[in-house]
């Protein structure tokens, strides 16, 4: 059976959350909150219903996840979710396809359904399929490697998927040396940084992360000695020249905790900031401000709500669920 806390203290969620944000986490918000996430602890054990949870939820979100993560820990943890029967995920869709790929049996919900993603968006399965006739053509044994950050068909076109954590080592071991690389260009750039391989990029980019510019991190370089600036890959090229370290999200969590140093620029949603503050308390971050509007569309009452009504059910047709799975064990295996 899936563990679940009886009950919330709102005063102990108080004293966690309030450091975030005196003005938005008062007294009042976390006794709401308390009562939400009482609900959905009770809803949970009676659904037989697991929580995962990508790293840039809001805090609220993270007190009901049984699992928080990167988009690496969070396929790999939708392999093996035990005995539970529901999978809520508080994250974005093409996260919740994965966790569905893994898992047709099982019911998979994603709480809101506008929870999408700019960089998911910039491919569909018959620009990819054409753009990759078009290069077999020059290239013919060109292998195409798909960021997680895209939708289960066009996964299943492509011959593995890699997320941030493991990027440059799947495309170092799939057997071309010429990689059609979907959708992010800032991604792309990155692995040709760390490649001998031919990396052909594709025109997508994550809103958020492309926003980020050299300027900003400069400023805040500037402002305070000392700090070591932490990039994930997603960023622009000369955002990334600039960083001391260049993670994933799961991976800046555990740079910032085993580092030496106490005073961390965290240049990516500021989620995963949220997430430091509470786990590392004795270090300061510093956020890039940026918020994916996507992420932040799943609340304590919408994943209420999802575990009530068992809504909104993802569904895949079989041929794209079999495809996506394909590519997605073979990024296990060449990127573990
Ligand atoms: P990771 O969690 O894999 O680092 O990815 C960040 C991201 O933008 C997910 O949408
Ligand atoms: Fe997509 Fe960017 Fe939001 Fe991640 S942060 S879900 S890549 S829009």
């Amino acid at each position: 059976m899936i563990e679940g806390r009886e009950s919330i203290n709102p005063s102990a969620l108080y004293e966690k959350l309030a450091p975030l944000d005196h003005e938005r986490y008062t007294t009042e918000l976390c006794e709401r909150y308390a009562g939400q996430i009482a609900r959905i602890m009770r809803l949970k054990r009676e659904r037989r219903a697991i929580v995962l949870a990508h790293n840039y939820q809001r805090p609220e979100i993270f007190e009901v996840a049984d699992f928080i993560g990167d988009s690496f820990e969070l396929a790999r943890k939708a392999r093996e979710v035990g005995d539970a029967d529901v999978i809520v995920f508080c994250g974005v869709h093409f996260m919740a396809e994965t966790a569905k790929v893994f898992n047709p049996e099982r019911s998979v919900l994603l709480p809101d359904m506008r929870a999408g993603c700019s960089l998911a968006d910039s491919v569909t399965a018959e620009a990819l399929a054409e753009r990759a006739d078009e290069l077999r053509k020059i290239y013919p044994d060109l292998k195409v490697v798909s960021y997680v950050n895209c939708t289960a068909d066009v996964k299943a076109l492509s011959d593995s998927c890699c997320t941030s954590a493991n990027a440059v080592k799947v495309v170092n071991a799939i057997d071309s040396g010429n990689i059609l690389f979907v959708p992010d260009q800032n991604l792309a750039n990155y692995v040709q940084a760390h490649t001998s391989k031919r990396i052909i990029s594709w025109d997508g980019n994550c809103y958020v992360h492309h926003q980020i510019t050299p300027d900003e991190v400069e400023k805040a370089r500037a402002a305070v000695p000392g700090l070591i600036v932490i990039a994930h890959p997603e960023c622009r090229k000369d955002v990334i020249a600039m960083a001391d370290a260049v993670l994933s999200t799961s991976a800046m969590m555990r740079y910032a905790k085993e580092s030496p140093a106490d005073k961390f620029l965290i240049v990516t949603e500021c989620g995963l900031s949220d997430r430091l503050l509470l786990e590392v308390p004795n270090k300061h971050f510093y956020k890039a401000c940026k918020l994916c509007r996507y992420m932040k569309m799943i609340t304590l009452d919408g994943v209420a709500d999802s575990l009530e009504h068992l809504r909104y059910a993802i569904e895949l047709e079989p041929e794209v669920r079999v495809g996506a799975r394909r590519a997605l064990e073979r990024m296990l295996e060449l990127g573990a």
